[in-house]
């Protein structure tokens, strides 16, 4: 069996027809998550507050990145598995090229995510140009929590939701291939995911995304503290993982999940 491609997610952007996209960071949960149809696995740098216990994304390295996309690799034969890029590991373009190639060569990753704007359009334009696919992630920046002064909604503003959408035709043209928004209103998600040809994936950025991500965690209920209000325990609805998985993907499909109390 192969890997889902580049190709085949784009497709599904063209046909409407919306992809399902969830963490994980091991190779059992990798394999329920390939069983209960899920499209994309994201080995997030979530990891650092989920597996870690961090109070951020920050510690998290890129030994811990290779580490656990290895394992989500060897539990799955179908998903296509981005992971992240951790903090500090593409402050400039030739550590970018090392660490991005490390990810895909050692850990396996089909692509490699990154949070920030128009300010990486050269880092991006060489890593693309090199054969390594990237994911855009834009609105919360969790890796700039300090900057951003906590997990807060971004582009309510006007002038803020000019910049994302500005930033996401950059990052676009610099040759990404996918766009993770993160907690951005509904309706600038909305406007993005038209304005741009790469499938755009949201977290707590409204239902009319090309598809969705959750952090497993989150939908599972078992994140310590409060759940973010974009998210959804499906395992109280469902009474098991497997089942709790592929409730989701039926959610997302159909376009239950985001409702418009799970979105700004
Ligand atoms: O690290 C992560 O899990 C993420 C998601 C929140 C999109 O980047």
């Amino acid at each position: 069996m192969s890997r889902t491609s580049l190709n085949q997610l784009r497709k599904m952007k063209a046909e409407h027809n919306k992809i399902a996209v969830l963490t994980a960071y091991d190779s059992s949960f990798s394999h329920v998550l390939e069983q209960a149809g899920v499209d994309i696995v994201l080995v997030g740098d979530s990891l650092g507050m989920v597996i870690q216990g961090q109070e951020s994304t920050l510690p998290v390295t890129v030994e811990h990145m290779i580490y656990h996309t290895a394992n989500v690799i060897r539990g799955s034969e179908r998903l296509f598995v981005i992971t992240d890029m951790p903090f500090m590991s593409y402050a400039n373009t030739d550590q970018a090229l090392h660490n991005a190639a490390r990810l895909m060569a050692e850990g396996g990753a089909q692509m490699v995510k990154l949070e920030g704007g128009a300010e990486l359009v050269d880092l991006i334009t060489a890593l693309t140009q090199r054969g390594i696919p990237v994911c855009g992630h834009l609105g919360l920046l969790p890796q700039s929590v300090h900057k951003l002064g906590g997990y807060l909604v971004q582009g309510r503003e006007q002038s803020a939701a000019d910049k994302i959408l500005q930033d996401a035709i950059s990052l676009e043209k610099a040759g990404a291939d996918m766009l993770v928004l993160e907690c951005v209103p509904a309706a600038l998600a909305k406007i993005i995911s038209e304005a741009l040809t790469i499938p755009v994936i949201g977290i707590g950025a409204g239902a009319d995304c090309d598809g969705q991500v959750l952090v497993l965690h989150d939908m599972l209920g078992i994140t310590p503290g409060k759940r973010p209000r974009f998210s959804h325990d499906f395992l109280a609805d469902s009474g098991h993982i497997p089942a709790a998985i592929s409730r989701y993907v039926e959610a997302v499909k159909n376009g239950e999940f985001p409702t418009a109390e799970q979105q700004y």
